[in-house]
């Protein structure tokens, strides 16, 4: 079975002896309910790295009062497994007091590319993702963390935090992976029933249509986010509560006026209780 600790000590311990076989470290943090997307990161880190360490860990400090932390899935014992089937090494899965000191004071302020879009439809979340991939990254000491684009925005703010605070470490984006309806895999999928998960579609379909309307030389912003809106109105109608569908700068995430050599498609909505999230790139550039 593979290796499993709690402690960061155990953590440290553990990559130091791989450090001494002159092996490299690949990481990949999760909050576990593993699926296809998460397992092509660990095969991505294994591609690049001798050895790969996965974190599960759900995080308090990202979840708002009334969000889903107390019932987001647990499986750690149907996580491990899959993830030794795709070649991780070692599974970290400390506990909230293992990773937090209970007078812990010091957070990661995220800067710019956390004010809009789920910065704004979910505040002080991106402080708690920066703070605790701070921390998760600062433990492992890997050479390579991967990270899905699945979370645009979340990995925008990752690259942008290993940068600033000298964290070492290469930071790689991964490709959203789908269901065989283009429905972008998320743990949070589970909460979903038939008629949300046919909902939930709009948004892939949103990106579609814009994705379209540039191949056919719409390059305005506003419109190619009028589009989405009503693509989405035509496949979910009300079931799908838009926060937001926007064309982007992937490098800013600030809106683009005009889609250049560059445009990022970017969409998050409400199927009942359920937050969904996806995008997709606009030009092959
Ligand atoms: P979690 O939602 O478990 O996602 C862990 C990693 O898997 C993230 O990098 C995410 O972008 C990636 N991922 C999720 N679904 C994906 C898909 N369909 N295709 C490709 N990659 C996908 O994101 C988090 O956890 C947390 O915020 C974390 C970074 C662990 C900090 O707590």
């Amino acid at each position: 079975m593979i290796a499993r600790v709690g402690s960061k000590a155990e953590v440290r311990a553990a990559v130091a002896g791989i450090r001494a076989t002159g092996s490299t470290v690949g990481f990949v943090p999760t909050m576990g309910a593993l699926h296809d997307g998460h397992l092509s990161l660990v095969r991505d880190a294994k591609q690049r790295c001798d050895t790969v360490i996965v974190s599960i860990f759900v995080n308090p400090t990202q979840f708002a009062p009334g969000e889903d932390f107390e019932r987001y899935p647990r499986r750690i014992e149907e996580d491990s497994a899959l993830l030794q089937t795709a070649g991780a090494d070692l599974v970290w899965t400390p506990s909230t007091d293992q990773m937090y000191a209970p007078d812990a004071q010091v957070t990661v302020e995220p800067g710019a590319l956390a004010a809009r879009w789920e910065g704004e439809v979910r505040p002080g979340h991106f402080v708690g993702v920066a703070t605790v991939v701070a921390k998760l990254l600062n433990v492992v000491q890997a050479d390579v963390a991967c990270f899905g684009e699945k979370d645009f925005q979340q990995l925008a703010i990752v690259r942008r935090l290993a940068l600033d605070l000298d964290m070492g470490c290469e930071i790689i984006g991964c490709p959203i992976i789908r269901d065989s309806n283009g429905l972008a895999l998320s743990s949070r999928n589970a909460y979903l029933s038939a008629e949300e998960r046919a909902a939930g579609l709009s948004l892939p379909a949103a990106l579609e249509a814009a994705h379209a309307a540039v191949g056919l030389g719409e390059r305005d912003g506003r419109r190619l986010e009028a589009i989405m809106r009503e693509a989405v109105a035509a496949h979910a109608g009300d079931a799908m509560a838009l926060d937001y569908a926007a064309v982007v700068d992937p490098s800013t995430l600030e809106p683009l006026e005009r889609v250049g050599e560059v445009g990022r498609a970017i969409i998050a909505g409400r199927v009942g209780a359920t937050r969904l999230l996806d995008n997709r790139a606009l030009t092959s550039a």
